[in-house]
């Protein structure tokens, strides 16, 4: 009887401090988990600009709502990989286009990169969503490696803008996911 009534006013309590703390968060007078995580990136060379305006910029995926660490990870993850999906689709497009051009070999060798990466990052994204970050942590920063590896393949004009900003998203998420499995 008094456990059963203390576990409700502490379920009152937590409910009244969420609404508090949504409330709050929504006149931006208070930080999101997105502000706190990405703070705390710079030993990766991530500033927190860089990082908020990475995960911010599709409507779509709210970046403020991720209500805890993970939930930005999972966020971020899920990103990264939509980002690697129209970066293969523009190389493969661009690949088709110089079919005879001088860069079309290295485009060809990029789009097998990504050809590679995005079944990766998908199960990535899913792993990260799931809790699991051992695994989809070293995807995501091989991520990183084919977006470089593909500016010097195929070359700074043949290559679609969608490669650098696969780059970008791929040195955030790999940051976020690095800074919360330190250790493992
Ligand atoms: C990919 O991510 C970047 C952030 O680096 C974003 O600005 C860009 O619009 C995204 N591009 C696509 C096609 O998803």
């Amino acid at each position: 009887m008094a456990v059963s009534s203390l576990i409700i006013t502490l379920s009152l309590l937590f409910v009244a401090a969420t609404c508090t703390a949504g409330a709050v968060g929504a006149a931006a007078t208070t930080t999101t988990a997105l502000d706190d995580v990405c703070g705390a990136l710079g030993e990766f060379y991530v500033t927190p600009e860089l990082c908020a305006s990475a995960l911010c910029y599709d409507p779509s995926s709210p970046c403020r709502a991720a209500r805890d660490a993970p939930a930005v990870a999972a966020l971020a993850a899920r990103l990264a990989a939509a980002n690697a999906t129209a970066a293969r689709d523009r190389v493969e497009a661009a690949a088709a286009a110089a079919s005879s051009s001088a860069a079309a070999p290295g485009l060809r060798a990029c789009l097998q990169l990504y050809g590679g990466l995005v079944p990766a990052l998908e199960w990535a994204a899913g792993s990260v969503a799931a809790g699991r970050l051992p695994g989809a942590r070293e995807v995501i920063q091989a991520g990183q490696y084919v977006a470089v590896g593909c500016g010097g393949m195929a070359g700074g004009a043949a290559l679609p803008r969608e490669n650098d900003a696969f780059g970008t998203m791929a040195l955030v998420a790999y940051a976020v996911l690095a800074s919360m499995s330190k250790g493992y």
